[in-house]
């Protein structure tokens, strides 16, 4: 969990918007407080409208942080996502942020980095690949979708697609495509996968590294209120760091990013 004192709740302004298909846009603000203290894997709760729909904020990885702009991936699903992703340049939003715990991106125990992402799940990956680069790891992505159109890879570098429908890259999901190509990706060397995605895909990803001794860490999601330890509304059950049995995390403070070991669905 993070200092509270890095937590800023900022009036911001939408500087550029550009839409990467038909559901899914990239969203930029100039946000100095939470540029300056993001780290990948962190996200943002955004109150979308100052009317009353939405009421509640809704939370968005932290896609890219460039000099003090901040930028969002986000694909529309509802209410309030269809909104912002219609918002133009020049529209204000109240942003919190930055809020939860990151991926550890620095520690000696690999190499090279596997970014194994699915659909929107690829939303904090560009981020992340900044921050390895930085911490001076190989990064390899990943990416899989339902069909070509659920594919993302606006800025990243190093990609292999997967599609169920075999509409582009490999045919089968990340996890077979991963399971085929493993060697090749990981060149031999020591690595550890970093992953965001569906459940399901996150769930066969966690078997694939327990069968083969390979670290993973997974940002998961869940329906969140306040993004602060507040509401209560964010719980998720995990199995304990040692010993047996679970314990539920509050997933906005303890999460997004978990130990895939930890995971039980
Ligand atoms: C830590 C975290 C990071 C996230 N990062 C991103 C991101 O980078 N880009 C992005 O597009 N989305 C992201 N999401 C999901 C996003 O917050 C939801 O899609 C959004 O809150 C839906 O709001 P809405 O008003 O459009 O949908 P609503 O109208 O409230 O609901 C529409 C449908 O979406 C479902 N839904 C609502 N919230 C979630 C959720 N959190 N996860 C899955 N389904 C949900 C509802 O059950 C319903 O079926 C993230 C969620 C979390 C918890
Ligand atoms: S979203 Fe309110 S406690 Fe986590």
């Amino acid at each position: 969990m993070r200092a509270d004192s890095t937590i800023t709740d900022n009036a911001v302004t939408i500087t550029s918007t550009r839409s990467l298909g038909t559901d899914v846009s990239l969203i930029a603000f100039h946000c100095p407080g939470i540029a300056e203290h993001a780290r990948p894997g962190n996200f943002v709760n955004i109150k979308i409208s100052p009317q009353n729909q939405p009421l509640l904020r809704r939370p968005f990885s932290i896609h890219n942080v460039e000099g003090d702009t901040v930028e969002i991936m986000a694909k529309s699903v509802g209410c309030g996502t269809t909104m912002l992703c219609g918002s133009p340049v020049g529209a204000e939003l109240q942003v919190l942020g930055p809020l939860g715990n990151s991926f550890t991106v620095d520690s000696p125990e690999f190499e090279i980095a596997l970014l194994v992402s699915g659909g929107i799940g690829t939303a904090p990956m560009r981020f992340l690949e900044k921050s390895l680069h930085t911490a001076g790891k190989k990064v390899c992505h990943v990416i899989g979708g339902k069909t070509g159109r659920d594919v993302q890879t606006a800025g990243l570098t190093n990609c292999f697609i997967a599609t169920e429908d075999g509409s582009e890259g490999f045919e089968g999901t990340v996890v077979d495509l991963l399971r085929d190509k493993f060697s090749y990706f990981s060149e031999s060397r020591s690595a550890k996968v970093f992953s965001c995605g569906p459940n399901p895909m996150l769930k066969a990803l966690a078997e694939f590294c327990k069968e083969n001794s390979l670290p993973c860490e997974a940002s998961l999601e869940s329906i969140m209120g306040c993004g602060i330890g507040i509401c209560y509304g964010c719980t998720v059950e995990l199995k304990k760091i040692s010993g047996s049995g679970t314990t539920t995390i509050l997933l906005c403070q303890d999460g997004p990013v978990v130990d895939a070991e930890r995971l039980l669905f």
